[in-house]
């Protein structure tokens, strides 16, 4: 990847560039809907991430470039306008731009920047929490600024809240930040708090990308966090994770029918992920791989974010021995399913799987077998 980053930026721009970072991408392992709730949530980040290279400018402009999309994106320094159309992916750099101050932190002036991403877009691997943390990552470093991990999770954070618009909670930049090979990241979405569990020895993770996508999904997040909110407040909390199981199915009357639904299934996950960390600390991959599938069977009952297609995975997967659970993995309404399964899970076992996806939705689903990796880091140029 760093040979064919180089290589385009000097294509693009006519020159080397000067920093390198990459961030990973990352897979929510379980805690669906739970870190804007307050509560815990495991993920880990994947050998598969986005690249970006950046070269300082003396006269002020920023060009923006990327593998992805056709162009040089040119702007001035003097403003931070949302681009729209083809351009909109320069909001997730430019977010981060916009973030830096609120940090108290010193933002690059001009700029040649190019995104490279090994990552397949749209299968819920959150390309844009990698994006904004390699961002924040070279724009740091061209300023010569060290901050804390925990900042620059909290940066990317920022931008996708505040200037993509999306209420997303801490996962996907937490883990992206504080990823680590063979292990699962842990945040305590209070605080938040980050620490690692090491996934077993002979677990393995698997991806089903659907390329679904329910059109409505950013509004959908959006409509559930509301839903979460109205619940917590309901019942006299600031957020779900101060309710218990208990306490919501004692509210079940108190509360409309829909933010009920939606509460049972974030302190009832809370409750899971909990559960699974035990269970991997034990190396207990049955008691992890049910309480996967247990996930996802509240999602689709109860936070009511799944569709057919992840639905169709899921029964296929957890019906398919070497599987030890399997879920939605991310927002939901469309995406992938992860599967977590012994070794004796293969291409022959996947593929027949894909197979029976294909003769029911008439698409193939991409299928991924998944390495953990390391967090986002500067790279040697
Ligand atoms: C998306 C968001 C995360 C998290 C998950 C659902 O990936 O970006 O913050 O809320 O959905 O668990």
């Amino acid at each position: 990847m760093k040979t064919a980053l180089v290589n385009a930026f000097r294509a693009t721009f006519g020159r080397a560039p000067e920093i390198i970072a990459r961030a990973p991408g990352r897979i929510e392992f379980i805690g669906n809907h739970t870190d804007y709730n307050g509560g815990t949530v495991l993920g880990a980040a994947i050998d598969r991430g986005v690249w970006v290279a950046l070269a300082k400018r003396a006269d002020g402009q920023r060009r923006f470039a990327s593998d992805q999309r056709e162009g040089v994106v040119a702007l001035s320094s003097d403003g931070l306008a949302r681009q729209a159309g083809a351009q909109s992916w320069v909001n997730y750099p430019l977010g981060v731009l916009a973030a830096l101050p609120v940090f108290s932190l010193r933002v690059p002036a001009g700029f040649d920047y190019f995104a490279m991403s090994d990552l397949p877009t749209g299968a819920g691997l959150s390309s844009s929490a990698a994006i904004e943390l390699a961002s924040g990552l070279v724009f740091l470093a061209a300023t010569h600024q060290t901050p804390s991990r925990e900042t620059l999770v909290n940066v990317g954070q920022y931008a996708e809240n505040h200037f993509v618009g999306v209420p997303c909670g801490i996962l996907d930049q937490g883990v992206s930040g504080f990823g680590r090979r063979d292990h699962l990241v842990q945040i305590d979405c209070r605080g938040p708090r980050f620490s690692t569990v090491p996934l077993p020895a002979g677990a393995h993770c698997w991806i089903f990308n659907t390329h679904t996508k329910h059109a409505l999904v950013d509004g959908l997040y959006a409509a559930r966090h509301g839903e979460c909110m109205l619940a917590a407040k309901t019942l006299g909390v600031v957020l779900l994770v101060e309710a218990t199981p208990a306490t919501v199915l004692a509210a079940e009357h108190t509360l409309a029918p829909a933010p009920f639904k939606r509460a049972r299934h974030v302190v009832e996950e809370i409750s899971r992920v909990e559960q699974a960390g035990a269970a991997l600390r034990a190396g207990d991959l049955a008691t992890v791989g049910t309480l996967l599938t247990a996930s996802h069977r509240s999602s689709q009952a109860l936070f009511e974010n799944s569709t057919a297609e992840l639905d169709f995975l899921v029964d296929h997967l957890v019906a398919t021995p070497p599987v030890w659970g399997a879920r939605l993995t991310g927002g939901g309404f469309g995406g992938a399913v992860m599967a977590l399964t012994s070794g004796d899970f293969g291409d022959t076992q996947a593929k027949a799987v894909a197979a029976a996806y294909e003769k029911k939705f008439g698409a193939w689903p991409d299928v991924l077998p998944v390495e953990t990796g390391d967090g986002a880091a500067l790279v040697a140029v």
